[in-house]
């Protein structure tokens, strides 16, 4: 059966704290009431704080963008784990592209930052996906399949069932070209496939898949669809508050009339 969606806004380095707690504020009001989906937004790090005030009694969840994998130390310029939970964060995203690209994350370090995520009682949303280089040299599925061994490593099997995985196919993100919902099903059916050998069946068809890469009102529910696509993490269409409430209502549409089907 299809679980309940979850659409996570990622807000990149995108907005003030004023001008977050403005958008957080009329974001609220638009996708009221929140039913039959989970929402989830991540701001930056100097927003989570006053936006997670706006957030208190109200089912929207606070994630962050990273996080560093030490508890707490000397580290320069880095955010722990129990900052995150003393603003009430409950996701944190971890090992997206760009931080892949620009910031020299490996998956190494993605695996040491899911440990203690996990550790600390965060969910990490762990950020998978080839380039386009990638894709056409038809090296997709190896890619993902080694960056989600590596990621996730030897995790315990009780951990697994605590993860979020985001495929997010490079070449999507931020250009508009979106993976078309048959591409992105068969990347989220190996993935499942995967945690399944893995983890078990049990187990690894609880894990969310959602998929990012330009995600927008009128693609988010053929997306949704999909039997495993259980959501999605959105960039640039998170960041106008009718935009993302409206691929909410399509994301809780599409699994409504799943489970009436
Ligand atoms: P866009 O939705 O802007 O393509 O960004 C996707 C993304 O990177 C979300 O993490």
């Amino acid at each position: 059966m299809k679980k309940k969606p979850l659409i996570a806004g990622n807000w990149k380095m995108y907005k003030t704290a004023s001008e977050a707690v403005t958008l957080v504020q009329t974001l609220k009001a638009a996708v009221h009431p929140v039913m039959n989906v989970e929402i989830v937004i991540c701001p930056p790090f100097i927003a989570l704080s006053e936006v997670s005030k706006v957030l208190t009694d109200t089912p929207i969840e606070l994630g962050a963008q990273n996080m560093y994998s030490a508890p707490e130390g000397a580290f320069t310029g880095e955010i722990s784990p129990m900052m995150l939970k003393d603003v009430r964060c409950r996701f944190v995203i971890l090992g997206h592209s760009e931080r892949r690209q620009y910031f020299k994350e490996d998956n190494i370090l993605i695996h040491e930052k899911v440990k203690t995520a996990l550790k600390y009682s965060l969910v990490p949303i762990v950020c998978v996906g080839e380039t386009l280089e990638e894709r056409e040299g038809k090296a997709h599925f190896d890619v993902v399949k080694t960056q989600l061994d590596e990621c996730l490593g030897n995790l315990e099997k009780d951990d697994i069932a605590k993860v979020v995985i985001a495929y997010e196919p490079v070449w999507a993100i931020g250009t508009g070209k979106t993976a078309t919902p048959d591409q992105a099903e068969q990347m989220h059916s190996y993935i499942r496939r995967l945690l399944n050998e893995r983890f078990g069946k049990e187990l690894g068809v609880k894990v969310p898949i959602l998929y990012g890469g330009s995600v927008k009102p009128d693609n988010a529910r053929s997306l949704m669809e999909k039997p495993n696509i259980d959501g999605a993490l959105v960039g640039g269409a998170s960041l106008k508050a009718e935009t993302f409430a409206q691929i909410v209502r399509e994301a809780r549409m599409a699994y409504e009339s799943g489970v009436n089907a």
